[in-house]
């Protein structure tokens, strides 16, 4: 018992207990973690003007973005792996007039720190896209419900909730009829999903008249079509609107 004890000491003090930063990090279990306490106030969606438009980093992957006739993709925290590490460098000898230290006014603990350069250092030589690595074994899938709260003209008003049981941040889209070059439906991103509750507007000029199924996709960093997949997310139903 107390040999026990003693060791368990020991290791802790030479650090290597079971607190050490796992080699690959997983997105979900150890890296989001990180992020959410730490840098998703500025970096989250909706952006704050202020930072990089480039990216967000409540999210793995990247976002289409709705009311664009091509869709342009801001990178989510994969595609930004290496510059996360950099940026968030907490050895004060560190110097960069390109990155600016972060987050603003602290520096992070050594242990999230270390979480963010491991999986830095796991970013494909060729892409930079950092990989999700293995989600939670008991993982509890995200649910979204979504209203309709009012109209002017063609411009509809719809309010969704994301729950997540595990408190994982969620991302993803709300997809929806939407326009190509042609003119012809085709189905795309109408919103953008955040964690909570959110409103948002979606102008329907232009669309026929019917009735069209809308649906989400949602993201919680687990994996969900194994390591090589790139369909990482649930494609739930959500609300059908009859416009006329
Ligand atoms: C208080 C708000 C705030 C927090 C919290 C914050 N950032 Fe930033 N971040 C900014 C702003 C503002 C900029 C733009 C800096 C500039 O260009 O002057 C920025 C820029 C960046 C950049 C772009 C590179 C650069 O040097 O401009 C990276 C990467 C970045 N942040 C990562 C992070 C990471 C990782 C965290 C958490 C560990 C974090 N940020 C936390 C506000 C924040």
């Amino acid at each position: 018992m107390r040999a026990a004890l003693h060791l368990a000491l020991l290791g802790a003090v030479a650090g290597c207990g079971l607190d050490d930063p796992p080699e690959v990090p997983s997105w979900q279990v150890d890296v989001m973690p990180v992020l959410a306490a730490n840098c998703v106030r500025c970096h989250g969606y909706p952006l704050n003007p202020l930072v990089p438009s480039s990216f967000r980093l409540d999210a793995y992957a990247p976002t289409s973005l709705p009311g664009l006739s091509l869709p342009l993709e801001g990178a989510g925290g994969a595609g930004v792996a290496k510059d996360l590490a950099t940026a968030s460098d907490p050895d004060p000898a560190f110097t960069t007039t390109l990155t600016k230290r972060m987050p603003p006014n602290r520096r992070l603990g050594e242990r999230e720190y270390q979480i963010l350069r491991a999986w830095s250092g796991a970013a494909d030589a060729v892409t930079n896209e950092a990989p999700r690595g293995p989600g939670r074994p008991d993982n509890r899938a995200p649910t979204i419900s979504m209203e309709e709260l009012g109209r002017e003209g063609s411009v509809l008003t719809l309010a969704f909730e994301v729950r997540d049981l595990d408190h994982d941040l969620v991302s993803g889209n709300i997809l929806g009829p939407t326009l190509d070059v042609q003119n012809q439906v085709q189905v795309g991103p109408i919103g953008v999903v955040v964690s909570g509750r959110r409103t948002f507007a979606w102008d329907t000029t232009g669309l026929p008249a019917g009735t069209y199924e809308i649906t989400a996709r949602l993201d919680d960093g687990a994996d969900v079509d194994g390591p090589d997949g790139d369909e990482d997310y649930l494609e739930v139903p959500v609300m059908t609107v009859v416009l006329p």
